[in-house]
C-alpha cells in the first residue's frame, strides 16, 4: 500500500467483532487491488480481534467506550446538540418514556461525539462501517456527511429484506433459495440508505446456516473492496427519483461484467 498516495481515499473502518471484512481489505491493500487507504479502524468492544487485525497492520486502532457513566447526561450533550430536536429526528431508541429516551439518547450522543472526533482527527473520505453493531444517530450522521454521503455499511442480506443484527440467520430461518448481501450509504433508518452494490447466492437442500454465512461472507469481501474501488474511480452516482428518494446508479463501464463474476463465483 502507498500510504503517501494523494489520490487514493482514506478510509475509517468501523468494527465490533472478528473484523474478517476488514481482514479483506487489509489484504487487499496489500495485494494493491483495494483502490484506498485505511486511515484507523475503530471498535466500541475492546476486545474485538478487528483491531488486533488492525494493529498486526500498522494502523492505529482505537477504542471507543460506548458505557458512558456521565452523571447528567442530558446535560452535557445539550452543551453541543439539540436533543429535543434530535429525538424528534431520530429511529432508533424506541424507549417510549421521555426522560428515560433522552437519557439514553444523550448517552449515545456522547459517545458519538467521542467517535466522530477521533475519526475527523484522521481525515477519512470514508467512513466504512464492517460489522459495527451500533446504530448511528442523526447527530453522527449529520456530522460525518455534511459534504455529502460519507458512511457506507456492508449488510449480510439482501435488502430491504432483513434488516437488523442476523441476516444470514433470518435468511436461512425464512428457507430462503437465494441469499444476497448489500452495501449501502447509511442514513438515518436501520439499513434503510440508499443501496450501492448487492450480490447473490443459491443456498442450495441440506446447507446449514455455517454454510450459508460463509458462502455470504466471501462474498461481502469482494462486493465492499469493489464498492471502494468504485467510489474511489467516481463510479458511484447518487440520483433523485420522482419520490425524492436518492437512488445509486454505477457508472463503471465494466459493471456487468464484475456482477458477472459474482454470480459465477456463488455458483
Ligand atoms: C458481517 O457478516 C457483516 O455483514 C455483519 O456482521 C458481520 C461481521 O463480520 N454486519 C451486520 O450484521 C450489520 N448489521 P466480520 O467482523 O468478520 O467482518
Amino acid at each position: 500500500m502507498n500510504s503517501s498516495d494523494p489520490r487514493k481515499p482514506r478510509l475509517a473502518v468501523l468494527i465490533s467483532g472478528g473484523g474478517t471484512n476488514l481482514q479483506a481489505m487489509l489484504d487487499r491493500s496489500a495485494a494493491g487491488t483495494l483502490d484506498a487507504e485505511i486511515a484507523v479502524v475503530l471498535s466500541d468492544n475492546p476486545e474485538a480481534f478487528g483491531l488486533k487485525r488492525a494493529e498486526r497492520a500498522g494502523i492505529p486502532a482505537l477504542h471507543i467506550d460506548y458505557k458512558i457513566s456521565a452523571q447528567s447526561p442530558v446535560k452535557q450533550a445539550e452543551r453541543f446538540v439539540d436533543l429535543a430536536d434530535l429525538d424528534r429526528r431520530q429511529k432508533i431508541i424506541k424507549n417510549p418514556d421521555p426522560s428515560e429516551r433522552l437519557a439514553r439518547l444523550a448517552r449515545l450522543v456522547l459517545a458519538e461525539r467521542e467517535l466522530a472526533l477521533r475519526i475527523e482527527a484522521f481525515r477519512p473520505d470514508y467512513v466504512c462501517l464492517a460489522g459495527f453493531m451500533r446504530l448511528l444517530s442523526p447527530y453522527f450522521i449529520g456530522h460525518m456527511n455534511h459534504e455529502g454521503p460519507k458512511i457506507i455499511n456492508i449488510h449480510p442480506a439482501l435488502l430491504p429484506a432483513f434488516p437488523g443484527r442476523s441476516g444470514y440467520e433470518d435468511t436461512f430461518q425464512y428457507g430462503c433459495k437465494w441469499g444476497g448481501v448489500t452495501v449501502h450509504f447509511v442514513d438515518e433508518g436501520e439499513d434503510t440508505g440508499p443501496i450501492i452494490a448487492q450480490a447473490v447466492y443459491p443456498v442450495w437442500p441440506g446447507e446449514d446456516i455455517e454454510k450459508i454465512r460463509n458462502r455470504g461472507l466471501s462474498l461481502e469481501y469482494e462486493v465492499y473492496s469493489q464498492v471502494i474501488n468504485w467510489l474511489a474511480a467516481g463510479h458511484v452516482a447518487i440520483k433523485r427519483g420522482p419520490g425524492g428518494r436518492p437512488r445509486v446508479e454505477i457508472t463503471d463501464p465494466d459493471y456487468a461484467a464484475i456482477v458477472a463474476g459474482w454470480v459465477r463465483k456463488a455458483l
